[in-house]
């Protein structure tokens, strides 16, 4: 969304009282936010409360000299990469659908050549009514997003369909309106990412270097692509992208159970590093030194694998893909791993500490398919991701074998 320049027209509900929030939200992204203000808005919001948090001036007059002679309604509805109307009402979704114009809202989205997305917000039984509906196909049928809205209680005191979607639902399919290519689309993906902790004892752990750098760049890369993406990530040093439904666990057993709860999925890209062995019966209580010289003996046990679990599971996602860390004899070793796991692609990687690989912003993979390896040139961990995104929506697409 960075530099994209969003005009947002906020419209007469009691659900207005968010969209201060949502500037909030679009702005954190590094999008622009020119906002227009309908008068029946004006009476939810103000139009200083709306300038200051999106740092421009608010257009809410179709009848401003200074503002027709600087930019004109024309241009400012085609100088947005996206319109959004947040709320958009009963009344704006019937003008919309009839062609009028006889303010500056809805002037600017008869005038526009973008793509427009409206978040609805009214009363239930207003929503529900056939007129509504019938506006609501209309809009669809011209090429209008909608996002929401949501059931609930209302202001009213009713309950149902009409609740504004949340500003955060908003920005998530604003950034979905933004993107051109969407080859993921009504897909489901599964990523894990970032190390496990194994405890010891309530204040120690066995853990590893993965900062899960790499797990979240593929989440954003596949999410850009219009994949709905579940990332399921132990304790990472880089924070969880947004637009993402984010599963946080700790150990290898939760990690697997959270992989599990997430099937069905089209895809499953296994980035986590995970910790192969976990204590048993780990202490509740921090162990303390008995004064014996002797250190406690932790007894060990394997974790789950689980990349060859789902490989092998009945409801086995249509390509799962593993990554393998290797230090020496990286393609032999990642060959053998893939017929091993029983995953259709491993991305295999050189982490031997002279690469910088780990916990660096640049990865240098080789793509082990059962057609052989293929080495791809090194490249930050962010080309990586949409390489492999591009290449995972063009094997579901049936674009390759
Ligand atoms: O066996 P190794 O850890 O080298 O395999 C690496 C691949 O297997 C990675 O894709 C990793 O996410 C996955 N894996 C897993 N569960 C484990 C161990 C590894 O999913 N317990």
């Amino acid at each position: 969304m960075l530099g994209k320049r969003i005009l947002l027209i906020v419209g007469g509900g009691i659900s207005a009282y968010k969209i201060p929030q949502l500037i909030r939200l679009i702005r954190a992204e590094g999008a622009l936010v020119t906002p227009v203000l309908t008068a029946a808005g004006a009476q939810f919001t103000t139009p200083m409360t709306l300038s200051v948090l999106a740092g421009e001036p608010v257009h809410d007059t179709l009848w401003d000299r200074n503002s027709e002679a600087e930019i004109g309604h024309i241009q400012l509805s085609r100088n947005a990469d996206l319109v959004v109307v947040a709320p958009a009402t009963a009344d704006m979704m019937a003008k919309m659908a009839q062609g009028q114009a006889n303010d500056l809202a809805s002037t600017l989205l008869l005038a526009t050549d973008k793509r427009v997305l409206i978040a609805p917000a009214m009363n239930v039984r207003m929503w529900d009514h056939p007129a509504t509906q019938r506006n609501l196909a209309t809009l669809h049928g011209d090429g209008i997003l909608t996002v929401g809205p949501d059931s609930g209680d209302m202001a009213c005191g009713e309950y149902g369909a009409g609740r504004m979607a949340e500003p955060e639902a908003i920005v998530t399919a604003i950034r979905d309106a933004l993107l051109p290519k969407r080859p993921l689309a009504g897909r489901h993906v599964i990523v894990t990412s970032g190390p496990t902790h194994e405890p010891i004892d309530p204040v120690r752990y066995i853990a590893n270097r993965s900062s899960g750098a790499q797990g979240a760049a593929i989440a954003v890369a596949l999410r850009d692509l219009g994949a709905r993406v579940s990332f399921v990530t132990g304790p990472a040093a880089v924070p969880a992208p947004s637009g993402v439904r984010v599963i946080a666990v700790e150990t290898a057993r939760q990690m697997r159970d959270a992989v599990q709860a997430a099937l069905p999925a089209d895809a499953a890209v296994m980035a986590a590093a995970v910790a192969d062995w976990h204590v048993v019966g780990a202490s509740d209580r921090k162990i303390k030194k008995d004064g014996s010289g002797q250190p406690p003996a932790l007894e060990m046990a394997e974790n789950p694998d689980i990349l060859a679990w789902i490989s092998r599971a009945d409801d086995r996602p249509d390509l799962v893909v593993g990554f393998a860390a290797e230090t020496n004899d990286v393609i032999a070793n990642a060959t053998a791993k893939r017929l091993r796991k029983g995953c259709d692609w491993i991305m295999a990687n050189d982490v031997s500490p002279a690469t910088g690989i780990m916990g660096g912003t640049e990865n240098a993979v080789t793509l082990i398919s059962d057609t052989g390896p293929e080495e791809w040139p090194r490249m930050g961990k962010d080309d990586v991701a949409a390489r492999l995104a591009e290449r995972i929506a063009d094997h579901l697409n049936g674009k390759t074998t």
